[in-house]
C-alpha cells in the first residue's frame, strides 16, 4: 500500500482537485483507492456529491469528526466504518478492477480537531509517548488489516501545517504538494521544506524518550506538482516557466507534468459528483494532462522503497 498526502498550506493551490483526479484516474486503471478527507471545508467529499445530494448526505453520513473523537480502542474500526463509497464514480471505474473509497468530511468538524487528546502534561511539558502516539495515529490506524484491501491512500490536506496535515505527512511514503507557479508559491513550497524537516526531528527527538519505540520517521518524500499553469504556444507562458525552473534548480523533485490552466473545465469541477478525469464532455488534452500525473505518479511509487 503507498499512502500520499496531498499537502501545501498554501489554499487554492488545487489540492482537492489534484486528490480526486489522481485517485479516480488511479482507480480507473484498476488499483484500489482510499481517498481521506482532512480539511473541514470538505471539498473533496463534496466533489462526489451533486449539489441535492450534499445536502441530503451531509444530516446521514458519518465523517472524520468521529475518528477524531474516537477512544484508542476503537479508532482504526471507526475509521474503517465510515468509509462511504460514492457510486457514480465506481460505476464510470470499475471495468479494469479498481475501486474508489472515501472518507468524508464534513464543515461541522471545523473545531474537532481540538478535541483529539493532547500530548502536554499539566505544567505544559510534552509527554513524548503521548506526543509519538498522537503523530501516529493516521500512521498506526492504517496498518490495521481492515485497510490492506487497498493499493494507495490519497489524503487532501487542509491548507495549514496543522496536527492533522502533521498526522497525514507522518503516514505518507510520499508527499504530492500543489503549487502554482508564482513568487508566493514557490516561497510557500521552501517553508514547506522547512517545516517537514522540524517536523521528522521533533518527532524522532520524542520518539527516542517514548518507552514503547516506533520506527523512526524519515523526511518524507516530496515531489511538487505545479497546478493552473498557462500555455502559450506549446509551452508555459514565460513568467510561470521562471519559477517552475527556480523550484527545480533548489533541487525539489518536480513532475515533469504540468497542469494546465482550464479555468472553464475546474470551475464546475466536483458540480456533477465526478472529477474532471472521468467527467463527460471534457476535452481529451484536459484528460490526457491528468492522466499524465496518474502516470508519473506511478512511476514515482516505482522509485519509493517496497
Ligand atoms: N488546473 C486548474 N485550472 C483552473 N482552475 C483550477 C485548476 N485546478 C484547480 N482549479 C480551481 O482552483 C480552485 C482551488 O482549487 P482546489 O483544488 O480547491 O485547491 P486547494 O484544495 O489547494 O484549496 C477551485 O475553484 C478549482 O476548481
Ligand atoms: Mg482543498
Amino acid at each position: 500500500m503507498r499512502i500520499v498526502a496531498v499537502v501545501n498550506n498554501k489554499g487554492g493551490v488545487g489540492k482537492t482537485t489534484v486528490t480526486a483526479n489522481l485517485g479516480a484516474g488511479l482507480a480507473a486503471r484498476g488499483q484500489k483507492v482510499l481517498m481521506i478527507d482532512l480539511d473541514p471545508q470538505a471539498s473533496l467529499t463534496k466533489s462526489f456529491f451533486t449539489v441535492e445530494e450534499s445536502q441530503a448526505y451531509l444530516n446521514s453520513l458519518q465523517t472524520i469528526g468521529a475518528w477524531f473523537r474516537a477512544s484508542d480502542k476503537h479508532r482504526a474500526q471507526v475509521l474503517a466504518d465510515i468509509v462511504f463509497s460514492p457510486a457514480r464514480c465506481n460505476s464510470l471505474v470499475n471495468k479494469h478492477g479498481g475501486w474508489l473509497d472515501l472518507v468524508p468530511s464534513d464543515p461541522m468538524i471545523v473545531n474537532s480537531e481540538s478535541l483529539i487528546p493532547g500530548a502536554v502534561d499539566g505544567t505544559g511539558n510534552i509527554r513524548p509517548a503521548k506526543f509519538v502516539g498522537l503523530h501516529r495515529r493516521l500512521a498506526d490506524d492504517l496498518t490495521d488489516p481492515m485497510f490492506s484491501k487497498y493499493d494507495v491512500v490519497l489524503v487532501d490536506c487542509a491548507p495549514a501545517f496543522s496536527l492533522t496535515t502533521k498526522m497525514a505527512a507522518i503516514a505518507s511514503d510520499m508527499i504530492v504538494m500543489p503549487a502554482r507557479p508564482d513568487y508566493l508559491s514557490t516561497e510557500a513550497i521552501q517553508v514547506m521544506g522547512q517545516h517537514l524537516l522540524d517536523l521528522t526531528r521533533d518527532f524522532n527527538h520524542h520518539r527516542k524518550a517514548a518507552p514503547d519505540e516506533a520506527p523512526e520517521l524519515r523526511m518524507p518524500r516530496v515531489a511538487v506538482l505545479f497546478t493552473m499553469v498557462q500555455w502559450y504556444s506549446g509551452r508555459p507562458i514565460d513568467v510561470h516557466a521562471q519559477y517552475i525552473n527556480e523550484v527545480a534548480t533548489l533541487g525539489v523533485p518536480v513532475f515533469r507534468t504540468l497542469v494546465r490552466d482550464r479555468n472553464r473545465e475546474y470551475a464546475a469541477a466536483g458540480r456533477y459528483g465526478v472529477p474532471t478525469i472521468l467527467a463527460g464532455g471534457v476535452p481529451p488534452e484536459v484528460r490526457t494532462n491528468l492522466q499524465d500525473c496518474v502516470d508519473e505518479l506511478l512511476t514515482f511509487f516505482e522509485r519509493l522503497n517496497p
